[in-house]
C-alpha cells in the first residue's frame, strides 16, 4: 500500500508539497474530552500507555477531529527509565516521580539497559496496531527522549526548575553522568530501531532540558549522545527513508551544530524566527514548528495572524512542517485548533507554488 498522505514524510526530506504539513506536539491529551474519557477507563496514565488498544484509540483521536499529516504514537518518554526499575508512578498536578531516583555513580554502576523486547513490547505492540487501522492514511511518528533529558528526570525523580542534583553530578562527578547517558543513548537506540521495524515512519527525539546548559555542556551533554543515537538508527525501512527529527527546547543558539548532528529536521520552540533558523541551517535541514501554544488562547483573528505570521517567515519554497513550539496545553479550547488548521490550509498553498 502506499501512503495516501505523504506531505509530511515529503516536507521532512525536503521535496514538494501543495501545502504545508501540520502535527501538533501532544496532539492526543487532556484538552480533549474524548482522551479524557478513555483515560478514566484505562484507570491511569500508565495504564493507557500499557493497553495497546486503548493506546491506539487516543492516538487516533486527534486525527478523527482535526485535518492533521501524521499521528504521533502514544506514550511517553518515561518508559524507558520505568522499564530500568526506577519506578515512574505520576503525582495528580505535580508531573512524573520516580521511587528511586540514580544521585550518584553507585547507584548509576547499578543500571542496566532495558530489555527492549520484554519491557517494552507494550510501545511496540501499539506501533503495530496503530500503523493497521491507520491503513496508510497518515504517517506514524514514534519517538523518545533524549538521553540528557532522561537522565534529569532519573537524578532529579521529578520536574525540576533548577536541576541541581543533574547538575551537581555533572560537575562533580562527570565521568558518573558520562555512563548513565551512552547507557541510555545505546537504550534509546534500540528502543527507536525497534519503533521503526514495528512501523514508524519517522522518530522524534524530544530534548526538553538541553536548553538549560551551557554551550559546552550541551555539545558534551545533550547534543553528543543525539548524534550517537541518530548514527545507529535505522535511515531506510519498507522502501521509504525514515526522517530523523531534534527538538532541543530553548536549542536556538546551538541551531548550526543540532543540524550538522546527521538529523534530517530541526524542531524549534517560539524563542527563534523561522526566516532566521532557515537563513542559517535551511539549506541542510527541514524545520518544524514554531507556534507559541498560548496563541490558541488568543481569538480567531490572532490566531490567524500567528499562523499567517510563521508561513511568511519561513518562507516562499520546501521544508517547512507546521508544528507547535512545544506540546498543546491541556486548557486549550479544542475548538481553537480548527482556527489555526483553517487558517494554515488556507494560506499554506501559494507557498509551494
Ligand atoms: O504528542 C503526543 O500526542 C504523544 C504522546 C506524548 C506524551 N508525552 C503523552 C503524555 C509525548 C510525545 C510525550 C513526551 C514527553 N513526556 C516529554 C517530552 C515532550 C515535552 O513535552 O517536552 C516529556 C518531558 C514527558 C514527561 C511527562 N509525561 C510530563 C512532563 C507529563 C505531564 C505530567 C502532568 O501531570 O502534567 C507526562 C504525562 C503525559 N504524557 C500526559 C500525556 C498526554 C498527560 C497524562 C495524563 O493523562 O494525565
Amino acid at each position: 500500500m502506499t501512503l495516501k498522505n505523504d506531505r509530511f514524510l515529503r516536507a521532512l526530506t525536503r521535496q514538494a508539497v501543495d501545502r504545508t504539513p501540520v502535527w501538533m506536539m501532544r496532539q492526543a491529551g487532556r484538552y480533549l474530552p474524548e482522551y479524557r474519557e478513555t483515560r478514566a477507563q484505562a484507570g491511569d496514565f500508565m495504564s493507557l500507555c500499557r493497553n495497546t488498544q486503548l493506546a491506539c484509540e487516543v492516538t487516533l483521536q486527534p486525527l478523527r477531529r482535526y485535518a492533521l499529516d501524521a499521528a504521533i504514537l502514544f506514550s511517553d518518554i518515561l518508559t524507558i527509565p520505568d522499564a530500568m526499575g526506577l519506578g515512574l508512578h505520576f503525582v495528580p498536578g505535580e508531573g512524573p516521580h520516580f521511587s528511586h531516583p540514580v544521585r550518584d555513580r553507585e547507584a548509576i554502576a547499578k543500571l542496566a539497559k532495558p530489555d527492549v523486547k520484554r519491557d517494552l513490547r507494550y510501545v511496540t505492540d501499539a506501533v503495530s496496531v496503530i500503523r493497521r487501522e491507520l491503513n496508510d492514511s497518515v504517517p506514524l511518528i514514534g519517538f523518545s527522549g533524549s538521553p540528557w533529558t532522561l537522565a534529569t528526570y532519573m537524578v532529579e525523580g521529578g520536574p525540576s526548575k533548577d536541576f541541581r542534583h543533574i547538575k551537581a553530578l555533572m560537575y562533580s562527578d562527570p565521568e558518573a553522568l558520562h555512563a548513565l547517558l551512552a547507557l541510555l543513548a545505546d537504550a534509546v537506540t534500540e528502543y527507536l530501531n525497534a519503533q521503526i521495524l514495528a512501523g514508524a515512519q519517522a522518530v522524534q527525539i524530544f530534548d526538553t532540558w538541553g536548553g538549560v546548559l551551557t554551550t559546552p555542556a550541551y555539545s558534551a551533554f545533550s547534543l553528543d549522545y543525539m548524534q550517537r543515537i541518530v548514527s545507529g538508527l535505522i535511515r531506510e525501512h519498507d522502501g521509504r527513508q525514515v526522517p530523523v527529527i531534534l527538538f532541543t527546547k530553548q536549542g536556538g543558539q546551538w541551531l548550526e551544530s543540532i543540524a550538522d548532528s546527521g538529523c534530517d529536521a530541526v524542531g524549534l520552540d517560539w524563542g527563534i524566527e523561522l526566516g532566521n533558523a532557515r537563513a542559517r541551517i535551511g539549506e541542510r535541514v527541514a524545520l518544524q514548528g514554531n507556534l507559541d501554544p498560548n496563541v490558541l488562547f488568543g481569538s480567531a483573528d490572532t490566531i490567524r495572524q500567528e499562523v499567517a505570521r510563521t508561513l511568511e517567515s519561513f518562507g516562499q519554497g520546501e521544508g517547512h512542517i507546521f508544528n507547535l513550539g512545544h506540546g498543546i496545553s491541556q486548557y486549550t479550547p479544542a475548538d481553537n485548533v480548527n482556527i489555526m488548521l483553517n487558517a494554515l490550509h488556507e494560506l499554506s498553498p501559494r507557498y509551494h507554488l
